[in-house]
């Protein structure tokens, strides 16, 4: 039993990280066996539509490009739980988030009645952190993370999400050109919001590894 922890987000110890590692030990709470990945560490592209994986007789579910990736590829289908975090730029996970879900996912898809192609079960939690919080979650990033769990279902498990909203994202807002934040607000959520995500975090570990 097997849980991968991936960082989508270029930061090793920030927000994400933070909330990934609180996951990663509820994941081993459950006696998972665990590996953690920051994702910006490995070299890799997304989907060079190659279609070697669509090719008649092809062995499914195996990314045929040689990268960084293609070994993870392999490592995420025999898993039992996967979780990925990433801050969200500009609406979306990060550029390397969506390179790795453009990998993973696009072997699975059969192009002959667009199902999955993987007869395995992996579970999958996705956590994503970001400055915004209230309506902006509600009307942008929610429909997005459905949509995200949707795609996500390719891989037949549980899939679930974690918004941890309002982050901070500087140690010290007075260094930096940052007047549209409420830094009372931010430092409020990071006392009190912020240690219930990382519970949470850490109950969506706990609970995928053990399902
Ligand atoms: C390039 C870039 C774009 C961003 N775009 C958004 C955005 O569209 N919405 C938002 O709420 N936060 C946005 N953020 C803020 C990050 O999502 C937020 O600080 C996040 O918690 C950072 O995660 P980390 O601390 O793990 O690196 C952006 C940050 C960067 C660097």
């Amino acid at each position: 039993m097997k849980t991968i922890v991936i960082n989508a987000s270029p930061r090793k110890n920030w927000n994400t990280a933070q909330l990934l590692k609180s996951a990663q030990k509820g994941a081993e709470s459950a006696g998972s066996e665990t590996e953690y990945i920051d994702l910006y560490d490995l070299k890799f592209t997304g989907c060079r539509s190659c279609l070697a994986c669509k090719r008649k007789g092809a062995e499914r579910c195996k990314c045929y490009w040689k990268d960084d990736l293609s070994p993870l590829i392999d490592r995420i289908t025999q898993a039992q739980s996967l979780i990925i975090g990433s801050p969200i730029y500009f609406g979306e996970p990060t550029a390397q988030f969506r390179a790795l879900l453009e990998r993973l996912l696009f072997v699975m898809l059969s192009y002959d009645n667009y199902s999955t192609y993987f007869t395995g079960k992996v579970n999958v939690g996705l956590i994503y952190t970001m400055n915004a919080s209230g309506a902006y979650v509600e009307t942008l990033i929610k429909p997005m993370a459905k949509n995200m769990e949707d795609l996500f279902r390719f891989l037949n498990g549980t899939v679930k999400t974690y918004l941890s909203c309002n982050t901070t994202q500087v140690a010290d807002y007075s260094k930096y050109s940052m007047a549209g934040f409420d830094v009372e607000k931010k430092k409020e959520t990071r006392e009190k919001q912020f240690p219930i995500d990382l519970e949470e975090a850490y109950k969506m570990g706990r609970e995928l590894a053990g399902i």
